[in-house]
């Protein structure tokens, strides 16, 4: 029995009633209900009643070894194959119950190996969706031109190509382009990123979670890869045989708390590090010190430091980005507003980056303490090498308590 409904994410009340765009969201799920697949003449089934729901708008990813029925999975999903019991929801509604083209329109399927016809140019393959939707040429062209070139492929070279003239990456971008042409609110990716070199791949990589960032899909994305899942997922389902679903979790909470000696195995060593790769500035605890305008008066900056703990504190500009630190040294002797006295921040670190590109910041640069800003370089709080420690001692010890971190609760 694999019950793997997701917990709700931090701060989320469990009680209180979805939202206009929750409902919405929802509509976009994918949801798999006791769904069992055997195929003809196998002793075991490929997929082994497996309930699973992917959230809408989410990217969560199925990570298993090969033969744990991921394949199986999506096609059940984009009903190429039935289940032999079980339900699968797709778009709020029964699959079985939405026609082809219905389907076609909700998700696109980035097939394993690309998949791409044979005896159809680049063009062709891209275009197929929307000439089964039956748009006009002229708009086919023009999207198919557009879809090239969000996969880095110069469409003037590579519209009229065979599949067999390209490189397998990319043909595997071809086959990405293919599953977003008639922007489908949902997609299945099966190891779409396979055949490509590791810095490809990171790009390939980084501009799906940009494009994501946009486009908040629904993205069934599957992997052999833990650093791609850690990455890339919202969620991951860490499946065994039989698609088992061994774990179902963020990519914090499998490290931090690994559900069974299957689920370690597959994470492998290195947790403190992984922790700082996949851990954001904006899950840590920043430390706030006094604020300062460069129009307040420096009596009134220097009460509100000797009030706080430092002995400094930050001057905003009027948008409240972080311009300068002012020490109680530097007000001696000023009387009136304190101006453009003090010295300039270093670069401020973001809320978006990676606790270990943070990390990298604090090393390389002169300074111990480093501004935080968010979007639109807005101030949150300062971070220091000894934040960070902090940070990733209390993420650990909370596992070594036996407490599970708030997404498990
Ligand atoms: N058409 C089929 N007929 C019979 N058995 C099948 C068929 N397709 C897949 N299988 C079997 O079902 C199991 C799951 O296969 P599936 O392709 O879903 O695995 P996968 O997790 O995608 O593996 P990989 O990581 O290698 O792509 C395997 O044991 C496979 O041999
Ligand atoms: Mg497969």
């Amino acid at each position: 029995m694999s019950d793997a409904t997701p917990a709700p994410s931090p701060g989320a009340t469990a009680a209180a009633p979805p939202s206009k765009d929750e409902e919405r969201e929802d509509h976009k799920g994918i949801q798999l209900i006791n769904v069992t697949k055997r195929y003809p003449g196998q002793r075991t089934p490929a997929v082994d009643d497996v309930t699973l729901t992917i959230p809408g708008g989410e990217i969560v990813v199925l990570l298993g070894p090969s033969g744990s029925g991921k394949t199986t999975m999506m096609r059940l999903i984009n009903r190429l194959i039935e289940p032999t019991s079980g339900k699968i929801i797709v778009a709020g509604r029964d699959a079985l119950g939405l026609d082809a083209t219905e389907l076609r329109r909700h998700i696109g399927y980035v097939i394993q190996n690309a998949g791409l016809f044979p005896h159809m140019t680049v063009a062709t393959n891209v275009g197929l969706v929307p000439q089964m939707l039956k748009w006009d040429k002229e708009r086919i062209a023009a999207r198919v031109d557009e879809l090239l070139e969000l996969v880095d492929m110069d469409p003037a070279t590579f519209r009229d190509r065979y599949p067999r003239e390209l490189s397998g990456g990319q043909q595997q971008r071809v086959g990405v382009a293919r599953a977003l042409a008639a922007d489908p609110p949902a997609m299945l990716m099966d190891e779409p990123f396979g055949a490509v070199d590791p810095i490809t791949r990171e790009h390939l990589q980084d501009s799906l979670l940009q494009l994501q960032e946009e486009l908040g899909k629904t993205i069934v994305f599957v992997t052999h890869d833990i650093d791609e899942a850690l990455k890339l997922g919202d969620r991951i389902a860490i499946l065994d045989q039989g698609s088992r679903v061994a774990q179902y979790a963020t990519p914090q909470e499998i490290l931090l708390n690994p559900a069974d000696a299957y689920v370690e195995q597959f994470i492998g060593g290195g947790q403190t590090m992984r922790l700082l790769q996949f851990s954001r500035v904006a899950d840590v605890p920043l430390q706030q010190v006094p604020e300062a305008a460069p129009d307040d008066d420096a009596a009134t900056v220097r009460e509100r430091i000797e009030a706080g703990e430092t002995t400094f504190g930050i001057v905003l500009d009027e948008a409240r980005r972080p311009v300068r630190w002012i020490h109680l040294e530097d007000l001696d002797g000023i009387a009136g507003p304190i101006g453009t006295h003090g010295v300039t921040t270093a670069p401020p670190i973001r809320t978006r980056y990676t606790l270990q590109q943070a990390l990298e910041r604090l090393i390389l640069i002169e300074h111990d303490w480093v501004p935080v800003v968010g979007p639109r370089g807005v101030y949150r709080g300062t971070v220091t090498l000894g934040t960070l420690q902090h940070a990733i001692k209390e993420m650990k010890s909370q596992t070594s308590n036996g407490e599970r971190p708030a997404a498990g609760s």
